[in-house]
């Protein structure tokens, strides 16, 4: 049935839905497994609308490239960007990582020579996203994964003890993938600040939650731009800020950064020739979407959004107590929970389980692993639960 528009021939929906149906719908709140969610409607609208604007080609979309500013500006005022700060919208968290990298490899090179590449090194904590090892991976520059302390945050004493001459740039993390645990950032800048090196800081997840954790009465959380160290951050629209796919941004401290990935592009209009990101061709849709949500939702918007998650997040972590889950961090620092199954279960056949029950969860070694997103909400928590409780009882 051709619900969704009249404008696709039946035909063609039909043979698309075929396929599509299979998907998840993230309105449904059984995603579980994914930092995405459904975008907000009026995101959706101005994305529609605005479908066409090239960020890659200012000199033919200025006013896109202008909104793209007010965009940046907005996020900046929220991390803390200085004034002489810059950023751009890019397709996510993966592209920003690899573009910081490549910056501050370029600036490493720069100052220390082609020579010195060869046994450079970037460093950051064992629990980094994967993009950070295909940066590296990329770039030919070893990664060194720096252990966790007990609370899955960088050991800064094992950080101190590998920055050398070698170091091309630390990654810290503001909300890790598996437990949305925060690095503790404010030593790690200073040590950055100490030795000189690049500190890109990736808060792809918690970039849109921590700022309001102080509005939501949780204790403020030191990771953005107000650490001096922090050369660059990633931050994701498309994750927590409810932006179509894809949106994500990459914030530099001083836009003189920008010269070391700054390309030249005769054949565009003049307003294009420096190009400073990995792709030309740039959706401006993303940029177009925040900017009209943010003026729309406003700061106290988006403290509604992270409140009712975290309470939700709260809730869930409670049940799975109660439940005899152990919680790997308690508190969840964010909207991530991950537990351990009670003894008695095979958590495999409790993971399985729920994806047979079309709960979508994940599982890393023995952690089950929960994301609570603005989609998901008390109605679908409760159904999870006893879904969660008939499945216990039917391993046992
Ligand atoms: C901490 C972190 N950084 C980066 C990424 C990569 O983002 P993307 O999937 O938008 O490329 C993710 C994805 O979940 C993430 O959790």
């Amino acid at each position: 049935m051709n619900s969704n528009s009249e404008e696709i021939p039946q035909w063609i929906y039909d043979d698309l839905f075929r396929h599509l149906s299979a998907d998840f719908d993230y309105k449904k709140g059984n995603v579980l497994s994914s930092t995405c969610t459904s975008p907000h409607q009026l995101a959706i609208k101005l994305f529609q609308t605005f479908i066409d604007r090239n960020l890659g080609d200012p000199s033919l979309f200025p006013g896109a490239k202008e909104i793209e500013h007010r965009a940046i500006r907005v996020l900046g005022d929220l991390l803390h960007l200085p004034e002489q700060g810059t950023g751009f919208f890019l397709t996510g968290g993966s592209e920003s990582n690899i573009t910081a990298l490549w910056a501050a490899r370029n600036k490493f090179k720069k100052e220390k020579g082609h020579e010195a590449l060869h046994d450079a090194e970037i460093l950051a904590p064992a629990s980094v996203h994967l993009s950070v090892d295909k940066a590296a991976d990329l770039m030919g520059i070893t990664l060194k994964k720096i252990p966790v302390d007990t609370n899955y945050r960088m050991d800064i004493k094992a950080l101190e003890q590998e920055i050398s001459e070698k170091t091309v740039a630390i990654v810290a993390v503001a909300g890790t993938t598996l437990l949305g645990s925060v690095d503790p950032i404010a030593e790690i800048g200073r040590l950055a600040q100490e030795h000189d090196i690049w500190l890109h800081v990736d808060a792809a997840l918690g970039g849109l939650i921590l700022p309001f954790y102080k509005a939501v009465g949780r204790q403020e959380i030191l990771f953005d731009f107000k650490i001096d160290g922090v050369s660059s951050l990633t931050v994701d629209p498309h994750k927590f800020g409810r932006i179509p796919i894809p949106a994500g941004v990459l914030l530099y401290r001083d836009r003189s950064l920008l010269k070391n990935v700054e390309f030249y592009l005769p054949y565009l209009g003049e307003q294009a020739r420096y190009q400073h990101t990995l792709t030309g061709t740039r959706t401006g849709a993303s940029a177009i979407a925040f900017y009209g949500l943010w003026k729309h939702l406003g700061f106290q918007g988006y403290v509604h959004i992270v409140q009712a998650v975290l309470e939700n997040t709260q809730f869930l972590a409670e049940n799975f107590e109660r439940l005899h889950f152990r919680l790997k961090l308690s508190p969840p620092p964010m909207n991530i929970i991950g537990v351990n199954a009670p003894p008695q279960y095979k958590v495999e056949n409790i993971y399985k389980a729920l994806w047979k029950n079309r709960w979508a969860v994940s599982l890393v070694n023995d952690v089950l692993r929960v994301v609570i997103m603005p989609a998901t909400k008390r109605k679908h928590l409760e159904t999870f639960l006893s879904v969660l409780q008939t499945i216990l009882r039917n391993q046992n």
